[in-house]
């Protein structure tokens, strides 16, 4: 008998997966191997969190997942209401009410046959909602990164504004990660600034100011754009421009963004502390704020 792998949490072991209107335990939960995403990576996603029973900016995520489905000419997409649903069943199907992470992928759908081909799709998307336990663990661990030799995608090629699942290019960030012994790996974009990390994106603190990369090869994260806005609710400005190496490695303090994560600090990168190593008051702030922000644009499911 093979042995069982180690789950990051146990709880994980119980979940119920919803695949195209059924609710399944995690080991029957399955997709056809006609299913574009296995044929081509041809999938867009969303990563949701619920907090005390409500998904933080829900629509906002729904309505990416809309753009990205309609720039790759998705066809028979499910509605936003429709996907609502698929959620509160799901989630009711799991008791599940906080400390929960949701990876909600839609596909172009089964082929008929194998192939690249749109038009081999004649069975409409495929809408998978994967539940797990994962309790938010970045807000104090302060994280190690290095800067990967892979540069993060541009619109010239492959549009980082589409949350596709072509996830290469961040894997072998992630890969470089790994082998380092980090958390993580920064990607600059093809002019050498920084662009985001291979899953998260990026703000520097410096002299009281956050700044943030352009979205122009990252994804316009939707926890960044929020914090982008809000911080000068704080008394905090926000400003975007092109950051480079030397601008990271000398800001005063840096975290990252995202929907998973949150907002995390970063204690070091490329073997540099980022200023003393340890969580720096505004990121705290921002922290702070992005808690509130949590309490009040969540949606009961
Ligand atoms: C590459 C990348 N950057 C950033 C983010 C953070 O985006 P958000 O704040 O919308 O979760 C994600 C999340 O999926 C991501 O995949």
């Amino acid at each position: 008998m093979t042995e069982q792998p180690t789950l990051p949490n146990p709880k994980n072991e119980h979940i119920k997966i919803y695949v195209n209107g059924k609710v399944l335990p995690r080991e029957e939960a399955k997709i056809s191997v006609f299913d574009s995403v296995v044929q081509g990576g041809d999938a867009v996603w969303e990563g949701l969190r619920l907090y005390d029973g409500k998904i933080f900016m829900l629509d906002a995520h729904l309505q990416r997942l809309m753009n990205s489905a309609k720039v790759l000419a998705y066809e028979n997409v499910p509605s936003a209401d429709f996907i609502k649903k698929a959620l509160r069943e799901t989630l009711a199907a799991n008791d599940m009410q906080d400390d929960v992470h949701m990876r909600l992928t839609l596909t172009r759908g089964k082929k008929v046959t194998s192939g690249m081909n749109p038009k081999w799709n004649q069975y409409g998307c495929t809408l998978i909602i994967i539940p797990e336990w994962k309790a938010p663990i970045y807000r104090n661990k302060g994280l190690k990164l290095i800067t990967s030799s892979i540069r993060r995608n541009n619109p010239q090629f492959l549009d980082s504004k589409i949350h596709h699942n072509n996830l290469l290019n961040n894997i072998l960030a992630k890969i470089e990660a790994n082998y380092a012994g980090v958390d993580g790996a920064v990607m600059l974009d093809m002019n050498g600034f920084l662009s985001e990390t291979n899953s998260t994106n990026i703000f520097l603190v410096k002299a009281g100011k956050l700044y943030t990369p352009f979205a122009d090869s990252c994804l316009p994260g939707i926890t960044r754009n929020l914090i982008a806005e809000k911080a000068k609710s704080i008394g905090i400005t926000c400003i975007e421009k092109n950051l480079s190496m030397t601008e990271m490695y000398t800001a005063d303090e840096m975290f990252t963004t995202g929907t998973e994560g949150e907002i995390a600090p970063v204690f070091e990168v490329d073997g540099r502390l980022i200023g003393k190593g340890e969580i720096g008051e505004i990121s705290q702030q921002v922290q702070k704020l992005h808690l509130q922000l949590v309490e009040e644009l969540g949606e009961k499911i």
